[in-house]
């Protein structure tokens, strides 16, 4: 596996394994990899003959008060499992290789970025359309994959390309979980052990508020349990729990057709999220 971080550099790395023939697939990411980045490598690697995987920090999808600083960096780590995962091109690009002295450009998708996660984290979505934008540029894939577990980062980012003809293809791969149900994600590091087992509390609320709605329950009152479910469990604050529909992510008050659930709630100083699929009844 080649470490490269350099764009000139990437670009001839691709451009020979190109010569070679088949598909180029793209996994972004922000390292401190789990078994849930890994899942998109080895889906990537069923689905393409060469994997690059992107490890870039992302300065500009980080809020002021948010977690820049302290988001965990394993690079050797992450190096060495993506080796063994057979992963071709390792993109660790330096900062200014992404935002160069004077960089301007801001990409914003209007509608599917604003309620939700982006009503809570302003700008979070414009940095992560930005970024992603500039990793399809450098690397140049014919598909890239993404995690259902971050749904609204998903569809903003299908809407992107959709928008911008990127002509590539955008890959949803469902969330990776741990025995207790509660999805994998590099910031459940940052959980003590208790908050860690209150955490499983998420998904657990959410199954049953999920059972609520699909046994033809009102959603206002199975969305309210899982509100009540969190704040026994501990959980400090709830930024939302939404039933939405499952392309458009706008609001429903009734699962008349297909829909996703998804909560947004903080667990001491972590913030969590989930989203599971709701069949419409
Ligand atoms: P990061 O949080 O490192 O996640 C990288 C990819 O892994 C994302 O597509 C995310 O949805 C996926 N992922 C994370 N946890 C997962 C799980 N438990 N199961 C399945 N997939 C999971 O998301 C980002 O980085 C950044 O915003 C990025 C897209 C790289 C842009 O900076």
């Amino acid at each position: 596996m080649q470490i490269l971080r350099r764009v000139d550099r990437l670009r001839s790395a691709v451009s020979l394994l190109r010569g070679q023939g088949g598909h180029v697939a793209l996994v972004p990411t922000m390292g401190a990899l789990h078994a849930g980045h890994m899942q998109l490598v080895k889906e990537a690697k069923q689905r393409a003959d060469h994997v690059v995987v992107s490890i870039f920090v992302n300065p500009k999808q980080f809020g002021a008060n948010e977690d820049l600083d302290a988001y965990p960096r394993q690079e050797e780590t992450d190096a060495a499992m993506l080796s063994e995962a057979g992963v071709a091109i390792l993109w660790a690009p330096d900062v200014e290789q992404v935002y160069p002295q004077g960089f301007a450009t801001n990409i914003s998708v209007a509608g599917v970025s604003d309620g939700l996660c982006g009503a809570a984290r302003p700008g979070h979505f414009d940095g992560v359309a930005t970024v992603v934008a500039k990793l399809f540029n450098q690397v140049q894939p014919d598909m890239a994959l993404f995690g259902e577990k971050d749904y609204q980062q998903l569809a903003v980012i299908r809407a992107m390309a959709r928008d911008l003809n990127f002509g590539l293809d955008i890959i949803g791969v469902p969330t990776v979980r741990d025995s207790d149900g509660l999805a994998l994600s590099s910031r459940n590091a940052y959980l003590s052990p208790e908050e860690r087992a209150a955490a499983a509390m998420l998904p657990r609320a959410m199954q049953a508020g999920i059972a609520v709605i699909e046994a033809g329950g009102p959603v206002r009152v199975a969305l309210d349990g899982i509100e009540q479910a969190l704040t026994a469990a501990g959980f400090a604050s709830i930024d939302y729990v939404t039933l939405a529909d499952a392309a458009t992510l706008e609001p429903m008050d009734a699962a008349d057709r297909p829909a996703r659930l998804l909560v947004a709630a903080r667990l001491g100083r972590t913030r969590l999220i989930d989203n599971m699929p709701v069949a419409p009844v």
